[in-house]
């Protein structure tokens, strides 16, 4: 009996994609990190902005013609908007083999796809002009983005650009009483610590780093709205999901549970899109 056959009728209908197994196939939808429930129903856009944010974002990155390093690419949909804005090359850091093994098969020919930490890529210095990541700065520490951001300035040469989208709050003079709440009302949701930040707090530590912040971006923060995931992942990608859904209790109660999470904090999360150059 292979993993497949001990999980719900959902991750049955999705398990692979682009060639590949999902990650986190064998998990049951009640405990699965909430952005890979949302991929194996079907949903390929797992930032908070949407793609419209992703769009705004490369093109303030300067892609064409440069060098580009991805961190966390995760099922490889701005992997394919990177790769036509005609990068002169791609590669992919993505901690999660079966991730890396999509976003290698979806950039074969203009680049690959690794599997390692962006924490320590393995990356040699000075190697890249443009790093990209989204959706994965939130999810760590203090520290852990500190040192994320950190590899992004060793990767990068002088004046190379670093292009995050992440979950941000608003306003910047939020109280820590609210940010509290909302942390931890997104780790019961999603099954991942979640620590978004404000504007403020996401320039200062990009600036921390040695990176200038050139242009911030924002959208609201609609992951689970109907008219940005008709956006994002078209009729019959909403279709699609919903299908699934309806065939999986679990999965259901969780997407509720998420959304109630993200409807109640609504004006106070975003989904936020920085470009800064390395100094
Ligand atoms: C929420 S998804 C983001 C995917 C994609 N960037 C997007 O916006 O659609 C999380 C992805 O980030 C990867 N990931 C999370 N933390 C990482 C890290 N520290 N280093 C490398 N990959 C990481 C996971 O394996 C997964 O593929």
């Amino acid at each position: 009996m292979t993993d497949h056959q001990h999980t719900s009728p959902v991750s049955q209908a999705t398990t692979r994609y682009a060639g590949e197994e999902l990650p986190f196939s064998e998990r049951d939808s009640a405990h699965i990190p909430g952005h890979w429930l949302l991929a194996r129903l079907g949903k390929r856009v797992l930032r908070p902005g949407g793609r419209e944010l992703t769009r705004q974002m490369l093109s303030h990155a300067g892609i064409e013609g440069h060098k580009v390093v991805e961190f966390a690419p995760g099922l490889g949909s701005t992997a394919k908007e990177i790769l036509q804005h005609t990068p002169a090359s791609y590669v992919g850091v993505d901690e999660d083999r079966k991730a890396a093994a999509i976003v290698d098969n979806i950039v074969a020919g203009t680049g690959h796809a690794v599997t390692a930490k962006a924490q320590e890529t393995g990356l040699p210095d000075d190697s890249a002009d443009v790093v990209v990541g989204e959706a994965m700065l939130t999810m760590q520490s203090d520290k852990g983005k500190q040192s994320i951001i950190a590899e992004a300035a060793r990767l990068l040469r002088p004046g190379g650009r670093y292009a995050i989208h992440e979950l941000g709050l608003e306003p910047d003079n939020l109280d820590d009483e609210t940010k509290t709440l909302i942390r931890k009302s997104l780790a019961r949701a999603i099954k991942v610590n979640a620590r978004p930040l404000t504007a403020a707090e996401w320039k200062a530590l990009l600036e921390s780093e040695g990176f200038e912040v050139d242009w911030i971006g924002s959208a609201p923060m609609a992951l689970l709205d109907i008219r940005r995931n008709v956006a994002d992942e078209g009729i019959v990608g909403v279709l699609r999901i919903l299908r699934n859904l309806i065939r999986d209790k679990q999965a259901r109660e969780r997407v509720m549970t998420m959304k109630r999470a993200f409807t109640q904090y609504r004006q106070h999360m975003n989904g936020i899109a920085v470009v800064a150059h390395k100094r």
